[in-house]
């Protein structure tokens, strides 16, 4: 994976058009408009938080972002290039669900990307494995590393998900509710542990954007939340959080933020 040493900062903000730039962008299946039109950009170091209500058509956008489904109209660029084109430029989707395949372990779910990417079933090299037992630490699994996906709470599920993500060294992580079907401490970790990964430079991310329903959970992560109108999405506001990590909610700022999110996020 490349594991950048820590210290290097490939996450300061550029002064370039945008990582991820929509421009109009409508994502439209047969007769339903699911999304747009929309314009939006992501800057390489940025943490984005898309915030809108349930079936507002966040995923879509994601999918979008990560080429699995076309748009319908607009323009959608990573790096400047059609996405699934932009060849130096990885994106890693993680999606609602874990979808780790229960036959297999932590370890070996998290490989599965590496052993797909060479078409070498059940092969993977040992720079491989060392990267995933690596990433298997940073998500706080090192004693589940050989445990199959039943015998994983739900959190822990979410972790592997996170960590299989994130073996495809990708440069921007797309993150679909990452832990919303989890009780609020244990997202609170995990969202926490999600931040020092960002932080800690260690890996190639230039750029996160979360797809999230909780307020809090947006202003406690990010540098800007895109506040998004009911189905098909498109952008009512734009928040930006400049407040530094660790952010506490008893903070009169965030508590100001938070305010602002949710008028912009009221149903009108
Ligand atoms: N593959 C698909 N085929 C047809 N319609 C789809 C498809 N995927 C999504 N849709 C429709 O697009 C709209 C937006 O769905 P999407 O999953 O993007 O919403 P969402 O904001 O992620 O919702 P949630 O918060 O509940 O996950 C919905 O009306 C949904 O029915
Ligand atoms: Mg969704």
């Amino acid at each position: 994976m490349n594991l950048r040493a820590v210290g290097l900062d490939s996450r300061a903000p550029q002064p370039d058009a945008g990582l991820v730039v929509a421009d109009n962008v409508v994502i439209r299946f047969g007769d339903v408009d699911a999304a747009g039109p929309i314009s939006f950009s992501v800057m390489s170091g940025e943490f984005i938080s898309l915030l809108g209500p349930s079936g507002c058509g966040k995923s879509s956008l994601l999918r979008a972002i990560a080429g699995l489904i076309p748009i319908a109209s607009g323009r959608l660029s990573i790096a400047g290039q059609p996405p699934g084109e932009a060849a130096a430029m990885r994106v890693g989707l993680m999606f609602q669900k874990p979808l780790l395949l229960p036959w297999r372990t932590t370890l070996q779910n998290i490989v599965l990307p590496a052993e797909i990417a060479t078409g070498s079933s059940g092969a993977i090299d040992r720079s491989e494995r060392s990267q995933a037992l690596e990433l298997v630490r940073m998500v706080g699994l090192s004693e589940f590393a050989d445990a199959y996906p039943h015998q994983l709470s739900g959190g822990m599920q979410q972790r592997a998900a996170l960590a299989r993500t994130l073996m495809s060294d990708p440069d921007i992580l797309l993150l679909d509710e990452p832990f919303g079907a989890l009780d609020e401490f244990t997202r609170e970790a995990l969202n926490e542990k999600l931040l020092s990964i960002w932080k800690s430079g260690a890996t190639r991310l230039k750029a996160v954007i979360m797809v999230t329903h909780s307020i809090p959970e947006a202003v406690a992560m990010s540098d800007r939340i895109l506040v998004l109108s009911s189905r098909p999405a498109r952008l009512l506001e734009v928040v930006p959080v400049r407040l530094s990590h660790p952010r506490d909610p008893a903070n009169a700022d965030f508590a100001r933020i938070l305010g602002v999110t949710r008028a912009a996020a009221r149903p009108s």
